[in-house]
């Protein structure tokens, strides 16, 4: 594997640009990241905009994978504005597993937009880390973003029921999977 490894930001894919956040995205994150529809699945509740400006920063600074635990929060840009981000960590270095996971503003869902940022991403996890095996974790009720998965190419694996307290409630979880040998096979 190539760690450590920095995101290669800016990275131009069909019709977007993935990059590191900077602090001028923050009003087009906030325009997403704020809204109770979006952050319905995710780990967080809906951000106003000083916690959206704090975690910008955090985010911008976050290039370089080494270790397990450190991430990447990228841009997805679209003309120049922020429409959504991908997460994307290294798990655990010894297994050689990546996760990711993605949030999109609701324009712009329908279009095939996160598929190709997430494809980048995981292209980046494979063929530039080197990485094995790459997993999304998510709440099985989140029909959208298992659609992305499959559309991925990703394979459920499990479905583990009421593991998790998320926003007052136990709630099931998914994991889907990915391997390297499945990925320089993909159509
Ligand atoms: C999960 C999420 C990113 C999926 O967004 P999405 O718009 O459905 O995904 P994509 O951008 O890949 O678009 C796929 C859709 O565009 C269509 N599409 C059009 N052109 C396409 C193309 N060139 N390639 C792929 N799909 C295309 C697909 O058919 C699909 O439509 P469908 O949902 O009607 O089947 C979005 O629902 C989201 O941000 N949710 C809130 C945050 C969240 O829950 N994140 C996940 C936490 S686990």
């Amino acid at each position: 594997m190539q760690l450590p490894f920095t995101f290669p930001s800016p990275l131009a894919t069909d019709r977007l640009v993935l990059r590191f956040m900077a602090t001028d995205d923050v009003d087009d994150i906030h325009a997403y990241q704020s809204r109770e529809d979006v952050s319905r699945y995710l780990m967080y509740p809906p951000r106003d905009r000083a916690q959206v400006s704090e975690k910008v920063a955090q985010h911008a600074q976050a290039r370089t994978l080494s270790v397990d635990g450190d991430y990447w929060q990228i841009a997805v840009t679209l003309d120049d504005r922020v429409i959504g981000d991908v997460y994307f960590t290294v798990k655990s270095v010894e297994q050689q597993t990546g996760e990711i996971g993605w949030t999109l503003h609701p324009d712009f869902h329908g279009r095939g937009f996160m598929t190709e940022a997430a494809g980048a991403v995981l292209g980046v996890g494979f063929d530039g880390i080197g990485l094995r095996r790459i997993i999304a974790d998510l709440d099985p009720r989140n029909v959208s973003s298992a659609a992305l998965c499959r559309r991925l190419g990703m394979r459920q694996e499990a479905h583990f029921v009421e593991d998790l307290w998320s926003k007052g409630e136990w709630t099931d979880t998914a994991i889907y999977a990915l391997l390297a040998r499945e990925w320089a096979r993909r159509g």
